[in-house]
């Protein structure tokens, strides 16, 4: 990598360009990758522009329940901390992901059956154990994880079962309880249209904040890809409501696939304008604070390699997506 006045060229290709995240700073907003701490081996061209381009990340795995407290009176957090300690090295954020989820759950928990004052305590002992081991140092939480179906109502997970509904407050609580400085998100995808979903969500939150539960901000997914366009109206509306009740938003895990039919030159400029315009609608919503990308090359997307979701290939070349996220931060320089 060279670096000339603060112009860096870590690419093949001889285009010259400012890094995201300075770009970034300078609207005040953050932009993100999910990592796997398997990547972070030292030295590799994968964290070069990992800790070049971004100033936020996101544990992709090593925070979920499974992994980092997989037996009862077992805490991992081996795989969790080389992440954290490796933003601190490069003052980036660090988006904890996530306490409270129906998903990756260890084998402890689901064939345990605890009773309902035995989930709570664990719940609040996990909750509380991570927490505070990272305080200080995890910037904001995803405390909740797509606890709802598509319809509005709650989603079926062993939380629910076993503790009611009420376990989405007290993960709140507990949270805000071991980092009072954390913020802490509700975490989910397809609210970003105005739909059965994304209005259940919000009356949900607007209820837990009218009885004072701490909640900052609610964190927008965004799998998505090309096939199914984000209309950025909707996105903003919804984003907009949220700000009325005082939460600020993050896109958490954007991604956009182009496995479709159609050459590829027109699938790549295609997921690049949608890169910019959730950018757009971001950067004109005052409270939406953060873009964050699930993986930030497709050699180590979660989805299929067809899919190619994110903006850099899985040689490291920047894509068109990242060209126009440079132009759009660019143009709307404040
Ligand atoms: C995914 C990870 O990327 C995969 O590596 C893992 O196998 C499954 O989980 N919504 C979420 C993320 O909130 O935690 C998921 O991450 C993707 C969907």
């Amino acid at each position: 990598m060279l670096i000339i006045f603060g112009i860096v060229t870590h690419f093949k290709e001889t285009k010259e360009t400012i890094p995201l995240r300075s770009l970034a700073e300078k609207q005040e907003l953050f932009i993100g990758s999910a990592v796997n701490s398997k990547n972070l081996i030292g030295g590799t061209q994968y964290e070069k522009i990992l800790s070049t381009e971004f100033n936020m990340v996101t544990t992709e795995n090593d925070m979920k329940f499974s992994l980092i407290h997989p037996e009862k009176n077992t805490y991992d957090f081996s795989k969790a901390d080389q992440i954290v300690d490796f933003a601190m090295e490069n003052n980036q954020k660090v988006r904890g992901h996530t306490l409270v989820w129906h998903n990756q759950i260890p084998d402890w928990i689901k064939y345990g059956n605890f009773s309902e004052y035995q989930m709570r305590k664990i719940l609040k002992d996990h909750i509380q154990t991570v927490v505070s081991r990272y305080r200080g140092k995890v910037f904001a939480w995803d405390v909740v994880n797509e606890a709802l179906n598509e319809d509005g109502s709650l989603r079926d997970s062993i939380w629910l079962r076993t503790i009611g509904e009420d376990y989405i407050a007290l993960a709140f609580q507990w949270a805000h309880e071991a980092d009072p400085d954390a913020l802490l998100f509700y975490n989910d995808y397809g609210i970003e249209g105005i739909n059965a979903k994304s209005n259940s969500l919000y009356s949900m939150l607007k209820k837990l904040k009218n009885k004072g539960v701490p909640i900052d901000g609610v964190g927008y997914q965004m799998h998505t890809r090309i096939s199914r366009n984000i209309n950025p109206e909707t996105l903003k509306k919804s984003m907009d409501r949220l700000q009325n009740i005082g939460l600020q938003t993050h896109i958490t895990e954007l991604d956009i696939g182009i496995a479709t039919s159609g050459s590829l030159n027109t699938r790549l400029n295609k997921q690049a304008k949608m890169y910019s315009n959730i950018l757009k609608v971001c950067l004109d919503t005052e409270s939406c604070t953060a873009l964050v990308m699930w993986g930030f090359t497709d050699k180590y997307t979660w989805k299929d390699k067809e899919a190619r979701p994110l903006i850099f290939d899985a040689n490291y070349n920047p894509k068109k997506a990242y060209w126009s996220i440079t132009e759009t931060l660019k143009e709307n320089q404040k």
